[in-house]
């Protein structure tokens, strides 16, 4: 327990919730005048994708949400947090909007209300439209935050009486990062120069729709969420402190700094700009970041990474724990060989966290983390948190009887929410917290063999099989977590 001060007990009125993504469970993909989406065309390209997996049908939450939201309730869930897709509400993105979509979210919400359970919406999980993509090359175009202010505007209209709490863009770090950097996600560039872009008009078309938002439904509350990951330096030399701190501006600031205060930090931003790939900011572009201020902070938690000084400064520096690059991992961005062209060379250099554990996946697993996380944001920014994302992607096994004993999943939730508690403790202002996932659901890059959820999905890799719905192990215990905690 905490060695400072007593652990404080949850709020009763804490969400506690589980959270979800409209590509990733809905299926339905071209059903009611849904338009295509950027991941309907990136997933049908061979090679991209595991085993060619796309979310097609997904896990059918379109045809089954009312049986899934019964679940939630059986299991006791306060909140659930899901995306709506854009391409469903208007399907070309910035044209006519699409009454049987809007149905559909309008049907989804109502259903939760009716269990209690608080909604909380997601604007963007991924999904442009492919025709804004086509039309204007998506989040490259100034054009596009127009189109997103409609879209907006209209979710807001429908539903801004009855949704309280809205996410704006989920990871934004990722999705520019994957997909224009990377080219694992769409829009399947790679080009860092154009990802920096694109990034600061996500981040305009952010501030944008929290003002309109803030107009439209005063008595609501907004925020972006982040992919946080806390950097550590691996030893105390000062230099290895100074990369982790870089490192924290690279992979952290560089996004929290715009959200919360309107800016970016100094260092990344000379650094790019020397490397001449620094996004164009206007001093309207600066008006606009700084009006905008977001009601909470949404904080999706996996694991941080460990920073040693880098080796253009300090060559002699032998890096033994040295780090692989994966492009599946939205989480661990150092590049190697030839994609090292910069930035982050001269910044840091990736190394392995010789403390810590790791998944099936090879993510770390990091409890402690998680509550160094709270504390830090909330300490800099001081804005109230909604962990919006945290979970353990795991290959789980359907034993007989229908049971599927996940305790490894069990496990890794309790820790990390009893290091939530602690920074609770400690002070930080929480407003909830959102296991990923409430179903297993398609895992973007990694198909269906990854499994995140409290309910099974009796799908795979190679087909939908019947889609039956089996409470895991970790269901009845999050059920029992809840009723004790609330
Ligand atoms: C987050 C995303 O990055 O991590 C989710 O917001 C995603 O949509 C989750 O599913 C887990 O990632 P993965 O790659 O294991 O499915």
């Amino acid at each position: 327990m905490n060695v400072l001060s007593k652990i404080k007990k949850f709020p009763k009125n804490f969400l506690w919730g589980a959270a979800s993504a409209a590509y990733q469970i809905e299926g339905a993909f071209d059903e009611d005048g849904k338009g295509p989406s950027i991941w309907d065309t990136f997933t049908k390209i061979p090679g991209k994708t595991f085993n060619g997996t796309n979310g097609d049908i997904a896990v059918d939450h379109y045809h089954r949400y009312k049986e899934d939201v019964r679940l939630m309730s059986e299991m006791g869930l306060k909140a659930y947090r899901f995306s709506i897709a854009w391409s469903r509400i208007i399907p070309d993105g910035e044209g006519t909007v699409n009454p049987e979509g809007l149905k559909f979210y309008d049907n989804l919400i109502n259903e939760l209300i009716k269990y209690h359970i608080e909604p909380i919406v997601t604007l963007y999980h991924w999904d442009i439209p492919q025709a804004l993509q086509d039309k204007y090359n998506g989040w490259e175009s100034r054009k596009t935050i127009q189109a997103f202010k409609k879209y907006c505007q209209t979710v807001f209209k429908a539903f801004g009486d009855r949704v309280k709490y809205w996410v704006t863009f989920n990871e934004q770090n990722v999705f520019t990062a994957m997909g224009y950097r990377w080219a694992s996600h769409p829009p399947n560039v790679s080009d860092v120069k154009r990802m920096y872009a694109a990034n600061h008009i996500v981040n305009l078309a952010n501030a944008e729709v929290i003002n309109l938002f803030h107009q439209m439904v005063p008595q609501g509350k907004i925020g972006p969420s982040f992919g946080y990951g806390p950097t550590y330096p691996i030893t105390a030399d000062p230099n290895d402190v100074l990369a982790a701190d870089n490192a924290d501006d690279f992979n952290n600031n560089w996004w929290l700094d715009v959200y919360c205060r309107g800016t970016y930090p100094a260092l990344v931003m000379n650094h790019l700009k020397d490397l001449g790939i620094a996004p164009e900011v206007t001093l309207d572009d600066e008006k606009l970041l700084k009006s905008a201020k977001p009601d909470f902070l949404g904080i999706n938690y996996y694991h941080g990474g460990t920073f040693q000084q880098n080796q253009i400064e300090h060559p002699d520096k032998t890096t033994q724990h040295e780090k692989n690059f994966s492009k599946t991992d939205p989480y661990l961005m150092q590049p190697k060989g030839t994609q090292a062209q910069t930035p982050e060379m001269a910044m840091f250099n990736n190394v392995e966290n010789p403390y810590l554990h790791k998944t099936q996946w090879g993510w770390e697993i990091d409890s402690v983390g998680f509550r160094i996380s709270l504390r830090r944001v909330y300490e800099k920014y001081q804005l109230p948190i909604m962990v919006t994302e945290n979970g353990l992607g795991a290959q789980d096994k359907l034993e007989d009887n229908n049971v599927i004993n996940d305790q490894y999943r069990i496990d890794y939730l309790q820790t990390h929410i009893t290091e939530m508690q602690r920074a609770l403790t400690d002070g930080v202002d929480l407003l909830g917290y959102c296991a990923w996932s409430f179903t297993d659901l398609l895992s973007w890059l990694n198909g269906y063999k990854k499994r995140y959820g409290f309910v099974y999905v009796d799908r795979d890799d190679n087909g939908p099989k019947n889609l039956t719905r089996i409470p895991k192990k970790s269901f009845y215990w999050y059920r029992d977590f809840i009723r004790r905690n609330s």
